[in-house]
C-alpha cells in the first residue's frame, strides 16, 4: 500500500519503519522543511524515507495518522484537498474527542480508529526505540470504515497483534479511563506511575474511577467498578517505572492531552448532568501547570 504517516513522532515512527519492513512504500508529513528523513528503529540501519511529498498525499491509499489529539484538526485539515477520496484515514493516538471535531470535514473518506498499547520512545529525531510490546485494536469511525477489515493483515504483518474491533468505542474509553486514572496524577506529583501504587493516592484514584464508571455507564459502555481498578492497577503496576506522557509534557513545558483525556470525561459528564469534582479538580490543576509552562511547540 501507499502509506504516509502524518506526524512521525515515537509512535508513528515505529509503525513507518514495521510498515516500510513489510513492504509497503512508506512516506512521512511533519513539520520539518525537509524533503526526506532517515529513520532507524532499535539496533537496525537507517531508512531514507520522502518526507513531505505531495505526490505522496495524491498517491496515498492511506494516511496514518499519529499526531497528537490536539493537533489532529490542524494537521489534516490542509491534507484533505491532496487526498484521494477512496483514501482510508487512521487515526492513533491517546484520548477521544478529536476525530468527532473534525468529523463532518472528513465523512467522505472511510475512517478507521485504533488504540494501541505498544510503548515506543523517540529517542533522537532519527531513531525510535520498541519498548514494549503490545497491541493494536482497530475499529471503524464511520460506515466506509467498515469496509476495511483488511487493514487487520496489512497491520498485523507489520507489527502484530492486531484485532478489529466492533466495539472500538469500548476500547477507547477504556484506555481513557486508564489515562484519566494516571496521566493527571503522575503529572501534577511528576511522579513514575508506579508510585500511584502507594496508598496515600487510593482515594483519589478510586473517587476518579468511580466518576468514570457513572459517566461510562451512561454512555452505554459495559464497565464495572472492581474490574476497572483492578485493570488501573495492573497497568500502574506493568508500567512502573514509566514517566506518563502527561508527566512528561508537562515537565517539558509541552502542550497536554488533557482535553481530550479527562476533559472528555468532563464534558461527556455534563451532558449527562452527571457530578464530577476529582475529575473537574485535577483538569483545572492541569490546566494551570500548562498555563504556568511556556509550550515549546
Ligand atoms: O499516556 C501514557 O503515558 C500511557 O498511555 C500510559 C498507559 C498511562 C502509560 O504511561
Amino acid at each position: 500500500m501507499n502509506i504516509v504517516i502524518v506526524g512521525p513522532g515515537a509512535v508513528g515512527s515505529l509503525w513507518a519503519c514495521k510498515l516500510h519492513q513489510a513492504g509497503h512504500s512508506v512516506s512521512l508529513w511533519g513539520t520539518q522543511t525537509s524533503q526526506q528523513w532517515k529513520l532507524a528503529i532499535d539496533d537496525l540501519p537507517e531508512t531514507v524515507f520522502a518526507y513531505n511529498q505531495q505526490q505522496d498525499l495524491i498517491n496515498a491509499d492511506l494516511l496514518l495518522v499519529t499526531v497528537k489529539a490536539w493537533q489532529v484538526k490542524a494537521a489534516l485539515t490542509p491534507l484533505l484537498r491532496d487526498i484521494s477520496k477512496d483514501a482510508i484515514l487512521l487515526f492513533m493516538h491517546n484520548g477521544m474527542g478529536a476525530v468527532d471535531e473534525i468529523a463532518e470535514l472528513i465523512s467522505a473518506y472511510p475512517t478507521v480508529i485504533a488504540t494501541t498499547t505498544h510503548g515506543a520512545l523517540k529517542t533522537c529525531a532519527h531513531h525510535v526505540k520498541h519498548t514494549g510490546v503490545g497491541q493494536t485494536q482497530l475499529g471503524a469511525y464511520n460506515s466506509k470504515g467498515e469496509q476495511c477489515t483488511f487493514l487487520v493483515d496489512v497491520f498485523n504483518h507489520a507489527l502484530p497483534s492486531v484485532s478489529w474491533n466492533p466495539d472500538i468505542q469500548h476500547a477507547l474509553w477504556n484506555k481513557l479511563a486508564i489515562n484519566c486514572a494516571i496521566n493527571p496524577l503522575t503529572a501534577i506529583h511528576q511522579c513514575l506511575n508506579g508510585t500511584l501504587a502507594e496508598e496515600r493516592f487510593r482515594p483519589t484514584l478510586n473517587a476518579i474511577i468511580g466518576e468514570l464508571v457513572a459517566v461510562m455507564k451512561s454512555e452505554q459502555i459495559p464497565v464495572e467498578q472492581n474490574q476497572l481498578i483492578t485493570t488501573v492497577n495492573n497497568v500502574i503496576q506493568a508500567t512502573s517505572t514509566n514517566k506518563s506522557s502527561m508527566h512528561q509534557d508537562i515537565f517539558y513545558h509541552r502542550q497536554t492531552e488533557i482535553d481530550f483525556i479527562t476533559g472528555y470525561l468532563v464534558r461527556k459528564a455534563q451532558q449527562h448532568n452527571i457530578n464530577v469534582p476529582t475529575n473537574i479538580e485535577l483538569y483545572k490543576q492541569i490546566k494551570l501547570l500548562e498555563q504556568n509552562g511556556k509550550h515549546h511547540d
